[in-house]
């Protein structure tokens, strides 16, 4: 099977800091895949470089096309879509307009399938302050999905949400990968990513240290070794 994105051998440094060290990744047609890592491996890195934010070295491509050298906007264009570790939606205008605007043509009629698609057709005309936390986080990602990207990059999407919410979350986000977008979440929620995803990533220090399903990296000793290392990363 073709794959949708490819990224090979992408390295990032910031200075000294090898932050993201020669990684490999394939996302498939459909595919929901899981990117997990304790603090500081390189998560949010990986998605800024193949988002055009930072500098790299390899290759990133998408639908067998490349995109190195391209600029944050121009890889947009070309189907990646993004979330960062902060939603941010426009205070003034209701979740409706907030997707209205940002979807390609502005028009009204195609940001309907994403409402429903995140469960906020109820919440569709309120304001931004009126929405719970678990309903700010899926009209950032609803948001993200009226451009009709080729990729949805989400970053921590799942901070925040109480146990229910995240499971929540989770069958929106198979959803969202079932009806054609494929998905890359990187989130520290296990439950979330370790019940949701059929592959999984796992980075430490830049590097990949293992990928398969979830019950294979959830067994394996380096991943188990990572995050034993690093208490703070929620890995109960
Ligand atoms: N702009 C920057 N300048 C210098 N170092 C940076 C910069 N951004 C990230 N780093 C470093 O790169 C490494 C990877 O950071 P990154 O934010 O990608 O990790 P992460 O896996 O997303 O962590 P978290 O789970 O805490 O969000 C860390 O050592 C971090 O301190
Ligand atoms: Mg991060």
């Amino acid at each position: 099977m073709t794959s949708v994105f490819r990224a090979q051998g992408v390295s990032v440094s910031f200075g000294g800091v090898r932050a993201v060290v020669g990684v490999d990744l394939e996302i498939e047609p459909g595919e929901l895949m899981g990117l997990i890592g304790p603090n500081g491996a390189g998560k949010t890195t990986f998605i800024d470089a193949v988002t055009g934010f930072v500098r790299y070295e390899g290759t990133v491509e998408l639908d067998g096309a490349s995109l190195n050298g391209l600029p944050p906007h121009a890889r947009a264009r070309r189907g990646l879509a993004r979330t960062w570790q902060t939603v941010e939606l426009f205070d003034d205008l209701t979740v409706r307009e907030n997707l209205t605007v940002a979807a390609k043509d502005g028009g009204q009629a195609s940001v309907d399938g994403e409402l429903e698609l995140l469960d906020l057709k109820t919440s569709a005309e309120a304001m931004p302050w009126e929405l719970t936390q678990a309903q700010r986080k899926r009209a950032g990602i609803a948001r993200a999905l009226v451009a009709r990207p080729r990729l949805l990059l989400l970053d921590e999407p799942g901070a925040g949400l109480d146990t229910r919410q995240s499971a929540e979350l989770g069958e929106l986000l198979q959803n969202i990968a079932t009806s054609g977008t494929p998905v890359l979440l990187v989130d520290h929620d296990m439950g979330l990513v370790l019940n949701t995803c059929e592959r999984v990533v796992v980075m430490d220090s830049g590097s990949v240290i293992a990928h398969g399903t979830p019950a294979q990296v959830r067994g394996d000793e380096r991943v188990i070794a990572a995050y034993l290392g690093h208490s703070s990363a929620g890995a109960a």
